[in-house]
């Protein structure tokens, strides 16, 4: 295989990962993942971050390749997550005189998850680490996206290894660069990846760009996904414009449904925003679609209309699991509107209402709660102006 330079003497021995199903056990990976790691080589050689441990086979391959018998002097951990530290004890038994390079909160969990760590060299914020020709410089970027998350530097190139940050989902197609792919194939998964994961920790993550802004920076080279090369500012923007909840103009309806009622209730919301002039409407059934695909558009667009139908006096289970969800990422600068559908007991509208209350989401529009199907005209007009309504808002940028 040809090996990839990100700059003279600067690899890139990361790999695809295209048989995982669900991303921390939890995400569909419908289009793989990519775990990056960067070799160094220079007098000394570094690494940095590793990958998921399943890989290790195919990245030392890669590593000893290039290396041609020199050893690594350096790891560097800038997150302990597994997907990136997975192999760093395999890491430190093939190479017993590397030193693992971290921050004062890198060495307690990383023991935790693979036993007593050898060689450890701990950075503090700004700290540098000269490699000869290449200079590398630490900066600690706690909940970007775990407390001991740091990111490094490199001087002489102004390449920045950002690990979590400016990542996303989607396995590498044969280049890894943002000047050689059409980035709209890569968006919708790298604001999944931004939603679900960095998204929860959007404030953090605005303070660390924020604190990297007086950085020469020229490259960006993540642990997932694509190397910013040709337009670092693309992904910077992205970062910012999610970091402080800037929607775009669409409404995303997610509902839950046992027997198609509150499904066609749906269907009439949504007449309701498109005779509004939203033409970006997203109808998601909860039951059907992974909720990582649904935070992701709810962060994406300004309009949210949530509906349950009825569960033993609660909400449709799998809104229980996108509410609660929503509770953790706080999307802000949204509009909601909520509907319902009850059968003998009721409860489903009532358990959203209660969740938006205390969410402290901004309700635009009356709830509606129809019994039965929607097949009253009275039932259809209330459905049907609470579309209307939200997406007035949405219009209005309320
Ligand atoms: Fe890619 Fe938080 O690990």
């Amino acid at each position: 295989m040809k090996d990839i330079e990100l700059n003279s003497q600067i690899y890139y021995v990361g790999v695809n990962d295209r048989r995982t199903d669900l991303f921390e056990n939890h995400m569909e990976l419908p289009n793989g993942v990519s775990y990056n790691s960067y070799l160094i080589v220079d007098e000394k050689v570094a690494l940095i971050d590793p990958v998921e441990m399943g890989f290790f086979g195919e990245y030392l391959a890669k590593i000893k390749a290039i290396l041609q018998g020199r050893s690594v002097d350096y790891l560097i951990v800038n997150h302990d997550e597994p997907d990136h530290s997975g192999s760093v004890a395999l890491l430190a038994k093939e190479f017993p005189h590397m030193e693992i390079v971290g921050n004062a909160k890198t060495f307690a969990p990383l023991e935790a998850f693979y036993g007593p760590i050898d060689n450890q060299h701990v950075v503090t914020d700004g700290e540098t680490l000269c490699l000869g020709r290449h200079t590398l410089q630490f900066f600690l970027a706690p909940m970007v996206h775990w407390p001991e998350s740091m990111v490094t530097f490199e001087q002489s190139t102004g390449i920045l290894f950002s690990n979590d940050a400016f990542g996303g989902f989607g396995a590498l197609n044969g280049a890894i660069f943002d000047d050689q792919v059409d980035i709209a194939f890569y968006e919708d998964d790298m604001r999944r990846y931004y939603a679900n994961i960095v998204g929860k920790v959007a404030n953090p993550a605005m303070k660390a760009i924020q604190k990297l802004g007086g950085l020469p920076i020229k490259m960006i080279a993540p642990s997932h996904g694509l190397v910013w090369r040709g337009n670092p500012g693309w992904v910077i923007g992205k970062y910012s414009q999610w970091g402080q909840h800037v929607g775009e103009e669409g409404v995303v309806i997610a509902y839950g449904s046992m027997y198609g009622n509150t499904a066609r209730m749906a269907e009439i919301v949504a007449q309701g925003i498109a005779d509004a002039g939203i033409s970006a409407i997203r109808v998601y059934d909860v039951a059907r679609t992974e909720t990582s695909f649904i935070i992701s558009d709810i962060w994406k667009y300004k309009g949210v209309i949530l509906g349950a139908c009825a569960h033993y006096g609660n909400m449709f289970p799998n809104m229980s699991r996108l509410v609660h969800d929503l509770g953790h990422f706080k999307p802000q600068n949204k509009v909601f509107g909520l509907f319902g559908g009850m059968s003998w007991s009721g409860g489903g509208l009532l358990a959203l209402a209660k969740w938006a209350e205390g969410a402290g989401v901004t309700l635009v529009s009356e709830n509606v709660e129809v019994k039965g199907a929607p097949s009253r005209k009275e039932d259809a007009e209330r459905l049907y102006k609470l579309g209307q309504t939200v997406g007035h808002a949405v219009k209005d940028n309320h």
